[in-house]
């Protein structure tokens, strides 16, 4: 089992057990991630961030819908109960299917809302597939999760499925969910997974509420045996003032979002990250590799010489940069630095400033 801490797509470095070897390497459906190991999983995606950024990506986030039967206090895709009638349709899904798989990005991940709340889900899952993408799955636990047949899921492709697990207890999961039954359906889906030989990642969103059952979390993923544990932090941001939170981030190896990471609404709008909701284009008018390679944010969040504050002369920026969503979430500048790093550069502000 790998236990990570990373980004969405997108989170912060956390610290955990002791005695556990260190390694930098790459998750199959994560960022570039520095990770603790217990049996370190050899992954199919190259284990180093690749050059040519500019060109090509690493990881895209589609949000196939925003239906969800959940409706969690902290989810960051204001989830409805119905799909929304401006998603994009079959066609329009197969023809963005086939331009990413011009571009390549080693990985796709279809996300939500739940992406089984569209009946063509694993209809997408084997087009793309097909099309050479590496394919990952993001489904809610709900009693349509729990009917699903795993061994179709991943016949049709999947090489990985996420399951939340927000807390080490039915009582902390549930209240964090905010419906009863969750938990059982989560565990009862990672056993669904296991049986079917689909590999499972499991995510965890750190927060004040869950931080004191971590020793349990970590016992529970013994158990659970989940190829990846994938654990967040939510940061108090800008949003959070106005009843919101979003997510601290921190993907190493120089991925970061909108640097091999791209985000693809439910309605075609392309972002940096899920977190960064700046509207880049839309699928529906652009080529997302077009959007990728040319649009203004995209192009400055990827040059180092614009990140602002200790970030910006910072020796480790071309293989970190920081979280821009916390840069964004917390100071509302996505090119600020870092707000959660504690590291201080060994230019010091000074000095820098002499030097440009
Ligand atoms: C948006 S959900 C979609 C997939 C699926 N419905 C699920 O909950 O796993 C993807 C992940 O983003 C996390 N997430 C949603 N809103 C968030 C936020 N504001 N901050 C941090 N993580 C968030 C969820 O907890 C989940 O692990
Ligand atoms: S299950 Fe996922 S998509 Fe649904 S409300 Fe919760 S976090 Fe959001
Ligand atoms: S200051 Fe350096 S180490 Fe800290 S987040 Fe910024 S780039 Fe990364």
């Amino acid at each position: 089992m790998t236990i990570s801490s990373q980004t969405a797509s997108h989170k912060i470095g956390a610290t955990f057990g002791v005695g556990w070897r260190s390694v930098v390497g790459v998750w199959a459906f994560g960022m570039a991630i520095k990770m603790p190991v217990l049996d370190l999983e050899v992954s199919r995606v190259p284990a180093m961030a690749y050059d040519g950024f500019e060109e090509r990506l690493f990881l895209v986030f589609w949000e196939v819908t925003r239906a969800c039967a959940l409706a969690c206090k902290h989810c960051r895709a204001e989830t409805q109960s119905h799909r929304h009638p401006q998603e994009l349709n079959r066609e329009e899904s197969s023809r963005l299917i086939g331009q990413l798989a011009e571009l390549r990005p080693p990985m796709l991940i279809l996300t939500g809302g739940d992406p089984l709340m569209r009946t063509d889900a694993l209809d997408l899952v084997r087009e793309a597939a097909a099309a050479g993408l590496h394919v990952g799955l993001s489904p809610s636990a709900t009693a349509r999760l729990i009917h699903a047949d795993f061994a179709e899921i991943k016949a049709a492709g999947v090489e990985r499925i996420s399951l939340s697990l927000d807390g080490a207890t039915r009582a902390t999961h549930d209240a964090f969910r905010g419906v009863s039954g969750t938990f059982d359906r989560t565990i009862a889906a990672v056993h669904r997974a296991h049986a079917a030989d689909l590999s499972v990642q499991i995510n965890t969103t750190l927060t004040r509420g869950n931080l004191s059952e971590y020793e349990a979390f970590k016992k529970l993923m013994f158990e659970l045996k989940p190829a990846i544990w994938s654990v967040f932090l939510l940061v108090q941001s800008l949003g959070a003032r106005a009843g919101k939170h979003r997510p601290g981030m921190r993907s190493p190896l120089g991925i970061r979002d909108g640097r091999e990471v791209m985000f693809i609404s439910h309605t075609g709008v392309v972002s940096l990250s899920g977190f960064l909701p700046f509207d880049c284009g839309n699928v529906r008018e652009e080529h997302p590799t077009e959007i990728y390679r040319h649009h203004p944010l995209f192009v400055s969040l990827r040059d180092n010489q614009a990140l602002g504050g200790k970030c910006g002369r910072c020796e480790f920026n071309s293989c970190c940069g920081g979280s821009r969503a916390r840069a964004y979430g917390v100071i509302g500048d996505p090119f600020a630095e870092d707000p959660a790093c504690v590291y201080q550069p060994k230019v010091a502000a000074a000095s820098y400033k002499a030097l440009v």
